[in-house]
């Protein structure tokens, strides 16, 4: 940890890098057998929290996702690591990358099961977003992990404001058109 000239703490990726390793019990399975998917996500929203609290020194809520594919399933009996660390800060909200791994316990084989990047906003005691400590990147891996997340960032503000135009034209017979060759009908009476 270190403080700046100006009094703003800095603190290093290493002093918040969290890793949780739990075994997948039959009680987390899924109809089919193998495990929920709501139960790697409850993982992946604790670690985010443990690593973004470490880093922020304060309360953290979790404000997005980017995103969660699931590349393969787990199985009961398996174990499931997550790995987090603090990949951006802002003013009041950090990235945290989680990277998602499941091992075959009899056989050592290890599965990436997921990546994804949890924003998360620190809080004061009245509920109000504060300033999170500024980043230490203690390697070259850092820099790309806090450059990447800074692109996606710069990337949803653009993808938010295309999201935000109006995609419906007001004209029956155009939006009609436009929903030509999609699986779905319109109910007419
Ligand atoms: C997320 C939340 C704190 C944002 O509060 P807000 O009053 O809109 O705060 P601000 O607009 O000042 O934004 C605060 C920071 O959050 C970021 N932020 C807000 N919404 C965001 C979103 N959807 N995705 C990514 N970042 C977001 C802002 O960019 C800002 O970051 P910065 O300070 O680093 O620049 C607030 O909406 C909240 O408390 N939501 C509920 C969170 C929660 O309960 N999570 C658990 C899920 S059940």
């Amino acid at each position: 940890m270190e403080k700046t000239s100006n009094a703003v703490l800095y603190k290093p990726v290493s002093l918040s890098a969290t890793v949780i390793t739990e075994l997948m019990i039959p009680s987390y399975s899924n109809f089919g057998g193998k495990i929920h998917g709501g139960i790697i996500l409850s993982l992946m929203d604790k670690v985010a929290y443990v690593c973004a609290a470490k880093h922020a020194g304060n309360y953290c809520v979790t404000a997005s996702i980017d995103k969660v594919d699931f590349l393969q399933p787990v199985e009961v009996g398996y174990l499931v690591s997550l790995l987090a660390s603090v990949n951006y800060v802002g003013k009041t909200s950090l990235v945290v990358g989680i990277k998602v791994v499941s091992e075959n316990i009899k056989t050592n084989e290890v599965f990436h099961t997921n990546t994804s990047y949890f924003t998360m906003v620190a809080k004061d005691e009245n509920n109000q977003p504060v300033q999170v400590p500024g980043l230490i990147l203690e390697d070259q891996v850092q820099v790309r992990r806090f450059l990447e997340a800074r692109s996606r960032k710069e990337f949803k503000s653009i993808y938010k404001h295309h999201a935000e135009k109006d995609v419906m034209p007001e004209e029956e017979e155009k939006w009609r058109a436009m929903l030509s060759g999609e699986r779905c009908r319109f109910a007419d009476k």
